[in-house]
């Protein structure tokens, strides 16, 4: 390559004859980067953790990359008939897909995301999973906090900086609405900690409901949440319609994801479990699968046979096709026993070696199932970029409880989060109130000092139920300080938190009858919810709201800003009486 590069250049450099540019145009030239000028390192399949400038080593908190560049995306809202799974249903999607298109973008990009409400009965909003939103709270996304819900017919376009790269999501943040086919992926290209060949993209794992999961929620919030009937690789599966054969609505007619490998190369794969309920426990037969960031947070590569995820977590794993030439079964993992499925063990897709092949795999899976439905081992999660909590400035000791008036309803501090789609935080902070709604569940942070420092959240369950609980925060990665399934004790348990460079992602489990303490930078004003991600529990108040340095909060607000969030409120508003939804639940 490079003597075929040296010619071209030496022939452009003299003057070149008709038939010399005419080879050129014929073949172009691989471009060989030794020879061009260059940035200080190239991301290739042999350095992966390259970046130009910047690399996997950058403190991404600190720097971003400015690569100038633009993207717009528009999504619509949308409901109509589907079958991801050969079972006939109204689902409610991102542009008539489950899961919607990809959002791509690379690291240091701007995003301008336009989404159309084009629903029959319901507002939306939606939530880009897991963006700090460094001085964009107001495009966080969650009517009742951020904005106002979008109205049937209105537009609302998000405006923010790709600061972080790597794998997550966008899903709605309207009650129950992501549950129903509303959420899609993010692609943000960027460093990694390891090499690999093929990006195949995310793999999406979610359980599946047979009725709309709005209709659903009037049982499901008396107690034990439903058994949902299915689940989805991707957005697709086989449902089983041999026991169905007299309901019309079983058609039979879904199909598994297949993907196809060729031997020898490793594939990057984007996990993320985007469940109403459910934890999994992914493996592919007879691969090991090499982990190399949970979040958004690259990490220091391990290798495992199977992985665990709760609701909204993502992992980026590389697998090598290293077996025999063959099919092979990809493995969701329900874990039957953190909430049942009625077929827990049919959410698989096949991995083929040879895309001839129509035969189904006959591989079988040696992973021992798992006794509980918390996180990988913590010790597994090493950041790769190094950050250690030193400066604890403020720590809120929260507790969470149940209480079943009306039905069943999650509190923390005693109070269940309730918002008002037309009422959002960010709507008071701009009226200039200081005191919210109780049931808006606000706790205030401030920054103390010009340095560095931290708050704690701690989480204990009190509801004596066992049940654990993927606890997400917005606007931040948050360090793990400690996961216990013991009690609380202000005075002793901090002593035994992990500071030195402990995990750090944005969801986590709260262990049943136990205690989750996270630590985060009060370094991003805004209001940002901290909710279980179990759509249900979310749904039943399962929240709690950082109000972030309140009085820095508005200088991030540009005039455009302002005039469209008023928009929003106003057509929001208007039509309140006579299209809107009832709201039945938290709101979130
Ligand atoms: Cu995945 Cu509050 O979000």
């Amino acid at each position: 390559m490079k003597s075929a590069l040296g010619c071209v250049f030496s022939a452009l450099a003299a003057s070149v004859s008709s038939s010399s540019l005419h080879a050129l145009r014929q073949t172009p030239p691989q471009l060989d980067y030794n020879l061009l000028p260059r940035a200080a390192c190239d991301n290739t399949n042999k350095s992966r953790n390259c970046w130009g400038n910047y690399s996997i080593d950058t403190n991404y908190y600190d720097e971003t990359p400015d690569t100038g560049v633009t993207r717009e995306y528009w999504l619509s809202v949308e409901e109509g008939d589907c079958a991801p799974d050969g079972y006939a249903r109204q689902c409610q999607t991102i542009n008539g897909t489950v899961p919607g298109p990809t959002i791509f973008a690379d690291w240091g990009d701007s995003l301008i995301i336009h989404v159309t409400n084009n629903l029959k009965s319901n507002g939306t909003g939606i939530h880009w999973h897991g963006l700090r939103q460094s001085g964009s709270n107001i495009y966080d996304g969650v009517p009742g906090i951020t904005q106002c819900a979008i109205a049937i017919g209105q537009s609302m376009t998000y405006r923010f900086k790709v600061s972080q790269y790597g794998s997550t999501w966008y899903h709605s943040h309207f009650s129950l609405q992501y549950a129903n086919g509303v959420f899609g992926g993010m692609i943000f290209n960027g460093p990694a900690t390891a090499n690999y060949d093929e990006d195949l993209g995310h793999l999406f794992l979610s359980d599946w409901s047979h009725v709309d999961v709005f209709t659903r929620w009037f049982a499901a919030r008396n107690g034990q949440p439903p058994a949902l009937e299915s689940g989805l690789i991707n957005g697709t599966n086989k449902f089983d319609c041999s026991n169905s054969s007299t309901d019309p609505n079983c058609t039979g007619r879904g199909v598994k994801l297949t993907t196809v490998v060729e031997k020898g190369k490793k594939y990057r794969l984007r996990l993320v479990n985007a469940a109403v309920d459910g934890v999994f426990q992914f493996s592919i037969d007879k691969h090991k699968l090499k982990v190399i960031a949970a979040d958004l947070v690259p990490i220091k590569p391990y290798s495992t046979s199977s992985l665990k995820l709760t609701e909204g977590q993502r992992y980026d794993i590389i697998f090598h096709a290293n077996q025999a030439v063959d099919n092979y079964w990809v493995r969701a993992g329900w874990l039957n026993a953190c909430q049942p499925n009625v077929n827990p063990d049919s959410i698989t897709s096949v991995l083929r070696y040879n895309a001839s092949s129509t035969l189904d795999p006959t591989s079988v899976s040696d992973v021992t199932v798992s006794s509980d439905c918390l996180d990988e081992p913590l010790a597994s999660l090493v950041p790769h970029l190094k950050m250690d909590v030193t400066n604890i400035q403020k720590s809120f000791d929260t507790y969470l409880n149940i209480s079943t008036t009306n039905y069943v309803h999650w509190t923390i501090n005693t109070s269940s989060l309730l918002i008002d789609w037309n009422n959002p935080t960010l709507k008071q902070v701009f009226n200039g109130e200081s005191l919210f709604p109780t049931d808006y569940n606000v706790l205030a942070i401030n920054k103390t000092t010009t340095d560095n420092e931290w708050i704690v959240l701690v989480i204990q369950d009190q509801s004596n139920l066992g049940l654990e609980h993927p606890i997400h925060l917005h606007g931040h990665d948050f360090w793990i300080l400690d996961q216990s399934t013991g009690t609380f004790d202000a005075a002793t348990s901090p002593q035994s938190f992990k500071t030195k460079n402990p995990p750090r992602r944005d969801v986590a489990a709260l262990p049943g009858n136990g205690y989750l303490a996270i630590a985060f930078m009060p370094d991003n004003p805004g209001a940002w919810l901290c909710h279980c991600h179990i759509a249900w529990h979310a749904s039943e108040g399962l929240s709690l709201e950082f109000l972030e340095r309140e009085a820095d909060i508005q200088a991030d607000v540009s005039d455009s800003d302002r005039t469209q969030f008023n928009d929003i409120c106003q057509t929001w508003s208007d039509n309140v009486g006579t299209q809107a939804f009832p709201q039945e639940d938290s709101g979130i």
